[in-house]
């Protein structure tokens, strides 16, 4: 039961309420479920994530402030607004129910009016703070990359450069040593003793390569920077017509570290299946952050194959780990479309939470590990700012692949 303007649960012990608050809400374009006491609705959202809830007070059982404060201990249920809707109208009530976090307290009877409006209010609220929580996450980690690539790049430039003089001074050192070798072609003991001590044949040759190698874990650390910087688009205007190829490249250099062998699995093999994209009127920094969790995503589907059971272990020795990104421009419904799609071989969806991924803050990962807002956020910049779509299909125990379509064509719609 899909409604695009919410789901609500509604909890009351007397059946003939929810009957009537159910019509209401239903009328009014909400999706509703409904709960008899508050044990029962605790239960229910274990597996269900409303937008708002209805709390009844007086019930059987435990009763609906008891209900709210154990709702607000539970990190997977705490972020979902309670509206009090009850009987009990002193002031002393309401307070508790604020108190215990409640956004609302509503007493019956109640105008439908007003109590449609309240709802609404706090399901605006509550995508608002998504919107906030999405701008404070990407102007933190621009904040952040700029701050880390600012304090890299200045020691690497020392390092750099210096060893273009550690290279002349070596030059500059072996030449003079060369000098006194053929001026004073008999040396004492103890020069013979320590040239043979050092291996100064081996050295003179060593050194050099070193240096060299020096020279390219430096050059290497400069393209990380360059990367971080153009991650997170620091250098340039928030929309404009960029490569998502470019955009791409810059993720999976980020996420190298993550894409090596580890101790449960070899190196993820990422296959390139490029097409033609024209540029694409966009916003870098968000698509980047999109490409970022649907690869991290990825990455942990595959993480999680190969380390969960031994049995799946031995299966998945058989299949080298693989993310498959694929491009092309595509036409659907007359409009031009820039597809780009994320297949993985990992653990897959099991089809019993296919419908609340794209919800914030739902993770299947332990905590500390998943804040579950990476696909919420993706969603949000893929279908509100970028106007585009973003689908997934899945097999359990084999993969899954994520597509995301964003239109070419908008440049005049910003
Ligand atoms: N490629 C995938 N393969 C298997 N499961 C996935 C994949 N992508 C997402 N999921 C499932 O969807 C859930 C939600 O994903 P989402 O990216 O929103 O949050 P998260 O990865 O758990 O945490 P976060 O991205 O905030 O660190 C995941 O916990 C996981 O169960
Ligand atoms: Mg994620």
């Amino acid at each position: 039961m899909m409604s695009n303007k919410g789901q609500i649960l509604a909890v009351d012990d007397t059946p003939a309420n929810l009957k009537v608050i159910s019509e209401i809400l239903r009328n009014a374009g909400y999706a509703v479920s409904t709960a008899i006491d508050g044990e029962r609705a605790i239960k229910r959202l274990q597996h269900y994530q409303p937008d708002l809830i209805l709390l009844d007070i007086s019930m059987p059982g435990i009763d609906g402030f008891e209900t709210c404060r154990r709702l607000k201990a539970d990190r997977n249920t705490s972020h979902i607004p309670v509206i009090f809707l009850t009987a009990l109208s002193d002031t002393v009530n309401k307070v508790k129910g604020l108190e215990l976090g409640g956004v609302d307290y509503i007493t019956k009877p109640f105008e439908q009016a007003e109590l449609l409006a309240r709802i609404k209010v706090h399901i605006d609220l509550k995508k608002a703070q998504l919107q906030l929580i999405q701008e404070s996450k990407l102007s933190m980690l621009g904040e952040l990359v700029a701050r880390i690539a600012h304090e890299i790049n200045n020691p690497m430039t020392f390092i750099y450069t210096n060893i273009n003089y550690a290279a002349q001074y070596h030059e500059e050192l072996i030449h003079l040593l060369e000098l006194y070798e053929a001026q004073f072609p008999t040396p004492s003991q103890e020069i013979e003793d320590w040239r043979e001590e050092i291996d100064l044949s081996f050295l003179k040759q060593d050194y050099l390569q070193l240096l060299e190698s020096m020279r390219l874990g430096a050059e290497r650390i400069k393209g990380i920077v360059v990367s971080l910087r153009s991650f997170a688009k620091l250098d340039e205007a928030e929309w404009k017509l960029s490569n998502l190829h470019e955009g791409l490249k810059d993720t999976l250099m980020l996420l190298s570290y993550r894409l090596q062998g580890n101790s449960c699995r070899e190196a993820v093999k990422v296959v390139k299946n490029y097409g033609e994209l024209p540029l694409v009127y966009c916003n870098p920094a968000q698509l980047n952050q999109v490409f970022m969790s649907l690869l991290m995503n990825a990455i942990e589907a595959i993480d999680e194959k190969h380390s969960n059971s031994a049995a799946a272990a031995e299966e998945a020795i058989l299949e080298c780990p693989q993310i498959v990104i694929s491009t092309a421009s595509e036409i659907v419904d007359g409009k031009n479309l820039a597809c780009i799609h994320v297949a993985d071989n990992g653990i897959g969806i099991p089809e019993t939470i296919q419908a609340q991924i794209f919800e914030q803050f739902f993770t299947t990962k332990s905590t500390g590990k998943g804040t579950g807002l990476g696909l919420a956020i993706a969603k949000q910049i893929v279908t509100e700012k970028h106007e585009g779509t973003i689908t997934y299909t899945s097999e359990l125990g084999k993969g899954t692949k994520f597509t995301i379509a964003i239109p070419i064509d908008r440049k005049n719609l910003s």
